[in-house]
């Protein structure tokens, strides 16, 4: 059997989940007046989670920081989608230089479809809770811009899922398998500092990001008055 390291920690994995099934209920959701409340509150908790993932970029586990993904560059994203294409597995415990790039397209993506959402009004049954902060020219443009956002989304959501596929079925690399267990396969790389049990780990995860969703709720969601 081949041999594993942990890879991805605890805190990855179950943010990768929340925002599968957050996601999927945004879509759902949206543009639904009956469902507008439940909507905005998803994506504010949302939105807290993903800036949790971002400070996790740098505090988190080796893996997990955006230290260890290869630098955003376009000739190197070219040359890996390449090898990708040419089903040349590239031995990396982590991203790939177009994974990571992808990664950082979802958190952006991510948090500007939220942030247009909170800025956004109908000025009749909405008020976006960052409405209120923002000249009318610029809640109408968030109210135009927020679908788009939303429908580029769901395009790169896409893309994802069929790269995913790609890796699975046609490079059988155990990619589905590593986002469940953490554990993907070792090449001759160092294992992360992220054992899929380490309390040190879960506690540190827990408590910054309960305090950064907290933060992000208690400031747009409630002091802002959502
Ligand atoms: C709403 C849909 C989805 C979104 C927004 C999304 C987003 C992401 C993000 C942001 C990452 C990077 C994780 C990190 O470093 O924190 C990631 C990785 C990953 N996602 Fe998704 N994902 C979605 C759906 C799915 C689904 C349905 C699957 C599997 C069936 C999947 C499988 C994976 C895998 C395997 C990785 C790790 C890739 C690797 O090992 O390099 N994703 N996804
Ligand atoms: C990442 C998070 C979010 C996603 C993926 C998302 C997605 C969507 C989608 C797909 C629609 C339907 C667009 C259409 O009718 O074509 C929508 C509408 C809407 N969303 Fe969001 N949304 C998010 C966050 C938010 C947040 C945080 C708020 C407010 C606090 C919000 C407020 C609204 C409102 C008021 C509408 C109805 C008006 C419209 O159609 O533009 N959304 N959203």
């Amino acid at each position: 059997m081949q041999k594993t390291i942990p890879v991805w920690d605890i805190w990855v994995r179950l943010g990768h989940w929340l925002i599968v099934v957050g996601i999927l209920f945004q879509q759902i959701s949206g543009g639904d007046a009956e469902y507008v409340d439940a909507h905005a509150t998803v994506g504010i908790l949302l939105s807290g989670w993903v800036l949790f993932r971002v400070l996790w970029g740098f505090i988190g586990p080796k893996y997990a920081r955006f230290s260890s993904f290869p630098p955003p560059n376009p000739a190197r994203a070219k040359e890996s989608l390449k090898r990708v294409l040419m089903r040349q597995p590239e031995k990396v415990p982590g991203h790939s230089a177009i994974g990571g790039l992808a990664v950082y397209l979802f958190l952006v993506l991510i948090i500007l479809t939220a942030f247009t959402g909170m800025s956004s009004s109908d000025d009749i049954l909405f008020y976006g809770p960052l409405a209120p902060l923002l000249p009318s020219a610029m809640v109408s443009l968030a109210g135009t811009i927020h679908p788009i956002l939303s429908d580029l989304l769901l395009a790169l959501i896409g893309v994802h899922l069929i790269a995913i596929i790609w890796h699975v079925t046609v490079m059988k690399q155990p990619l589905i398998r590593g986002m469940l267990t953490g554990r993907k396969p070792a090449f001759e790389q160092e294992p992360g500092d992220s054992h899929p049990f380490s309390s040190v780990i879960f506690l540190k995860g827990l408590i910054y990001s309960l305090l950064i969703i907290g933060l992000t709720y208690g400031i747009i969601g409630i002091y802002l008055g959502w």
